[in-house]
């Protein structure tokens, strides 16, 4: 079943249906620059961001490629992008807005591995994009790997449609994702295991724990795009963790446009999130880049980490 068919067959308004092929025609195009052209797609544009971060070139053409995708839509009132100091205001009455990480994992694309772009869909109301994620009525991820894969959490469901790279054509692989209530694998960038709280050492040492036979008992997976990160671990089991740490003392990963997204998609495929306080989707946002700690994965792994606060 390809995209189009799968969406004839569903009963989502006919917005939302518009959003997603936007999404997917961005993401072919991203797909197209990659593994196709692959000119120019390397390396440093020479600019840095809004949060004082190296832009890559494929950020700029991600960003440029999405944001020409949902120019044209006029259901869509305005955008927010990581590549984008401000919001881009696309001057319409709109009833949605859209928050998206064009290009999540750019340390990764000079290196081969995965990259991912990340949605947000949110009604276009007088909160604007200080919304809790639990108020998105669509999130989404492509991710540019093996395969490229685009992934949407919809109506408490979630969906994987896997790109037939000879006639360009999404077809429907993973019908209802439904994630384990646990597993084996545990995602975080030791490399800050010296500044992080106390509780989260702890349960990477649990993770490291052996059996009674003096197996282990965890698998260590990180390999920094957090759409490919969070992909695994949703279809496998397991729990992705970036705390606070001393470098990130507010943590790394950015609440709108790449935790509630991400969250979404985890809540509806059955795992949880949470910043440590309190659920993902509960946290009403301060301002549009904020960042904030953020643990998504199985339920039980999550209940786990959880319950070394309580004590
Ligand atoms: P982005 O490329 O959009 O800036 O996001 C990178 C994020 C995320 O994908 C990843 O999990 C994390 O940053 C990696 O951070 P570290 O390099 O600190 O591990
Ligand atoms: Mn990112
Ligand atoms: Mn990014």
């Amino acid at each position: 079943m390809t995209l189009q068919q799968f969406l004839n067959s569903k009963n989502f308004n006919s917005e939302i249906n518009e959003i997603l092929l936007n999404i997917e025609s961005g993401s072919i195009k991203m797909y197209e620059k990659i593994n196709e052209e692959t000119d120019d797609i390397f390396g440093s544009s020479g600019q840095k961001n809004v949060q004082d971060e190296e832009v890559q070139k494929l950020d700029l053409i991600a960003n440029d490629i999405f944001i020409h995708a949902f120019n044209t839509n006029s259901n869509i009132a305005k955008i927010l992008s990581e590549e984008n100091e401000d919001i881009i205001d696309l001057k319409n009455n709109g009833k949605y807005l859209i928050a998206m990480d064009p290009l999540d994992g750019s340390s990764n694309i000079d290196v081969n591995i995965p990259v991912g772009s990340i949605f947000s869909i949110l009604k276009n109301t007088e909160d604007g994009f200080l919304q809790n994620g639990a108020n998105q009525k669509l999130a989404c991820y492509v991710i540019y790997g093996t395969t490229t894969m685009m992934v949407f959490a919809i109506n408490q469901a979630a969906y994987g449609f896997t790109l037939n790279t000879k006639n360009k054509q999404y077809v429907l692989t993973h019908p209802n994702i439904s994630t384990p209530n646990t597993g084996n694998i545990f995602s975080i960038n030791e490399g800050n295991f010296n500044s992080m709280e106390k509780e989260i050492i702890e349960f990477i040492n649990y993770c490291k724990e052996l059996n009674p036979d003096g197996k282990r008992t965890h698998t260590g997976r990180f390999i920094g795009s957090l759409v490919a990160d969070f992909h695994r671990n949703m279809l496998k089991g397991g729990i992705f963790i970036y705390p606070t740490t001393a470098d990130r003392p507010q943590g790394q990963l950015r609440l709108i446009y790449e935790c509630n997204p991400i969250a979404f998609i985890a809540k509806c495929s059955g795992g949880d999130s949470t910043n440590l306080t309190q659920n993902i989707l509960d946290v009403k946002p301060k301002n549009i880049h904020q960042r904030t700690a953020f643990v998504v994965g199985s339920k039980q792994m999550v209940n786990q980490l959880l319950s070394l606060y309580k004590v």
